[in-house]
């Protein structure tokens, strides 16, 4: 299968030219004006950006949490990721009690292997951090191809600081990257029963319940543990203005400190968790929304390269049945988490750059090449020549209101319900083969099922 994508503006990190791009069996072949080439399917690609795939770092696909399942499997998460222009995800992997890193990854991969869509890596999150699992992590980044290891410093499978610091060691030692969910579990352990003996059990508690200052706490904590070890990490779902000038200080000092944000904590506020009937549950995820100079510093921080990613953290749970049901008598009772993979690269696009948040080539380097570059994904994240052909031909002037009923996640809302877009997906290719594309007044998908890949990932070589 070849596709020869004529006359659109290629956008890499570095700037954007008027190119073809000629793509064959699952690559890119070569970029330049006026190809001349035979090709299986021509497309013309004028008006449009040709942008790489975006690759969704967070995701929480069937995973077991707070007693239900995140919603999505790997067919309709990657059904979704590849109709909002996502053509890679790295999904979390949590172990088990007992079980080694490499078991829970075949029992992972089992639920993704013919289902997934587009392709997919894992991140084992450590959850039972015995001494033979810490030995594993060798293993883990030189033969499993999973050289990034998440962790939780927050809810009941959390690790202690000691862990923490071996981790860090360990993954020094043989190129991994330790990512942390970072909040002080004992100032919202705290909170909870303040606000508990006040009665106040209303969605807007949960945000109260995690201040700002619990995120600051734990990344500050984290921080030093780097600064200690030598070692590097990443912060995954940063949500706070406090939070960044944290990783801004670390690495001012030339601390490792890497950081993703997500378009929730760039584009919504506390306010939402005031809406009435309960609604405010649909917003109850983990760190909480904050409020609006949060919203701007992350905003800057993405632009000024504090920040290196953005992710979505897709994690969805029906509101009706779920949200309001399992919490309806208190906010820690909702299931944390949120939708959202098929609404990152038209919000990004919509909201960050045409409102001159950030540049066209910044949005491809924190949706896609920088991302490859952290997580080891070496043939994705670019337009250029050997890299897989995972591309997305991008209408920049496709108008669009996101609504739940034209999205395909699993779920029967979107926090984004309403927002007017404008930017969307016209093909979306994954290695060479069409998955998605527009028609009508919404993407749609086109492709096979069940194709999607595991990709190997390669360790950090730079210790
Ligand atoms: O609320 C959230 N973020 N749910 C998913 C699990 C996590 O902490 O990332
Ligand atoms: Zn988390
Ligand atoms: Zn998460």
């Amino acid at each position: 299968m070849s596709v020869l994508f004529k006359g659109g503006t290629v956008v890499t990190t570095t700037g954007r030219t008027k190119a073809d791009v000629f793509t064959e069996k699952g690559k890119i072949k070569a970029i330049g004006a006026g190809l001349d080439k035979k090709a299986d399917e021509v497309l013309d690609c004028k008006g449009k950006y040709i942008l790489p795939g975006a690759i969704d770092p967070h995701t929480h696909i069937s995973m077991p949490f707070m007693g239900t399942y995140a919603q999505d499997d790997y067919e309709s998460g990657t059904i979704a990721a590849a109709c909002g222009g996502v053509t890679c995800v790295v999904d979390f992997d949590l172990q088990q009690k007992g079980e080694s890193l490499h078991d829970a990854l075949e029992r992972k991969k089992a639920l993704a292997d013919g289902k997934a869509c587009v392709d997919y890596s894992l991140h084992p999150a450590v959850m039972d951090p015995r001494p033979d699992v810490i030995d594993e992590v060798k293993k883990a980044c030189r033969e499993y191809g999973t050289p990034s290891f998440k962790i939780f410093m927050v809810y009941d499978f959390r690790v202690d600081d000691a862990t923490m610091i071996k981790l860090l060691e360990e993954t020094k030692k043989w190129g991994g990257l330790v990512q942390v969910h970072a909040e002080n579990v004992y100032i919202i352990q705290h909170m909870n029963e303040v606000l508990a003996e006040q009665k106040k059990l209303a969605p807007y508690y949960h945000a109260m319940s995690r201040p700002n200052i619990a995120e600051e706490e734990a990344i500050y904590r984290a921080a030093k543990m780097v600064e200690m070890t030598g070692s590097r990490i990443y912060i995954v779902h940063l949500s706070s203005k406090e939070g960044l000038q944290v990783v801004k200080d670390a690495r001012d000092r030339g601390v490792n400190v890497y950081a993703e944000t997500c378009p929730q904590y760039l584009l919504l506020d506390d306010s939402r968790y005031k809406e009435p009937r309960w609604n405010g549950a649909k917003y109850v995820m983990s760190p909480p929304l904050r409020t609006k100079p949060s919203n701007k510093a992350l905003w800057q921080g993405l632009s000024s390269g504090s920040l290196q990613v953005v992710a979505t953290d897709h994690c969805p749970f029906d509101f009706k049945g779920k949200k309001d049901m399992f919490g309806k008598d208190d906010y820690k009772k909702i299931p944390n988490g949120a939708p959202g993979i098929e609404t990152l690269l038209m919000l990004l696009h919509s909201e960050g750059v045409r409102k001159g948040k950030i540049t066209l080539e910044r949005m491809v380097d924190v949706l896609s090449t920088g991302t490859a570059r952290m997580f080891g994904l070496k043939d994705k994240g670019e337009i250029a020549v050997g890299k897989d052909a995972d591309v997305v031909v991008f209408d920049p002037k496709q108008k669009f209101t996101i609504t739940q009923k034209k999205l395909h996640m699993n779920v029967d809302y979107t926090p984004f319900e309403g927002t007017k877009i404008t930017g969307m997906p016209y093909a979306v290719y994954s290695r060479g083969q069409k998955v998605a594309e527009w028609q009508k007044d919404r993407v749609k998908y086109v492709g096979a099922k069940g194709q999607g890949r595991f990709v190997k990932r390669e360790p950090f070589s730079g210790f």
